[in-house]
């Protein structure tokens, strides 16, 4: 099975975010959490950090949007060349048009969950989207604890995926650490961003390869 390793810079440190990149070199790709106080209770950063970090990133960036008006501002990122971007489903008027906009630009395209987002009115539009985020904890802050009741929509898109014959990557973030990815890996998800557990840890690159290894047992 295919397990990717996406660690979250929010757990990084922001004075030194170009060797924060660099300390994590063997991961599939770097998770980007723009937040903007509106959509959650927390701001980190927009375009132009985003801009910098795809600058100097050697790894391809998974923009995280946790922003109300994605309409407005997803396909800005999508222009910075970054390899995927992800909005939440509230957040989009018309979450079809947005998805057509990035990909057309470039981008993969993911729809997020949060926990207490449904995840049935999605299901005919995920040939749509190239991802879809299963949000494993509220979105605003790493270093919560991973809510393994989520793990049901994951199994839920997977069947989805496979009626649609489409290849849905399905990915999780919030409390992934080598405790909880495998009941994420179990239930379907191929993709998980690990913030606190990667970052936390004293050798990044050894953090991501168990997490991989775990995933994949
Ligand atoms: C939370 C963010 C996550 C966060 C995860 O809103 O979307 O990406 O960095 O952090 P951990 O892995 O510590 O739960
Ligand atoms: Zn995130």
């Amino acid at each position: 099975m295919t397990a990717r390793i996406q660690p979250s810079i929010l757990s990084a440190d922001f004075a030194n975010l170009q060797s924060e990149l660099e300390r994590v070199g063997t991961a599939d790709g770097v998770h980007v959490d723009v937040m903007d106080n509106h959509f959650v209770p927390n701001l980190t950063f927009g375009p132009r950090m985003v801009e910098a970090l795809q600058r100097v990133s050697a790894l391809p960036l998974d923009v995280h949007l946790m922003i109300t008006d994605a309409d407005r501002w997803a396909p800005g990122y999508a222009e910075l060349g970054v390899f995927s971007v992800t909005f939440h489903a509230e957040a989009a008027q018309d979450p079809v048009a947005l998805a057509r906009r990035i990909r057309q630009i470039g981008s993969r395209v993911a729809l997020a969950l949060k926990p207490g987002t449904a995840v049935d009115p999605y299901l005919e539009l995920l040939p749509e989207f190239d991802q879809v985020l299963v949000m494993t904890v509220e979105p605003g802050f790493g270093g919560q604890a991973f809510m393994a009741d989520m793990m049901p929509k994951l199994r839920t898109l997977r069947a989805a995926a496979e009626r649609h014959g489409i290849e849905l990557w399905l990915q999780v973030d919030g409390g992934i650490a080598p405790e909880t990815i495998g009941i994420a890996a179990e239930a379907g998800a191929d993709t998980f961003v690990a913030g606190s557990s990667v970052y936390g840890a004293a050798d990044p690159d050894a953090a991501i390869a168990a997490l991989r290894e775990t995933a994949a047992a």
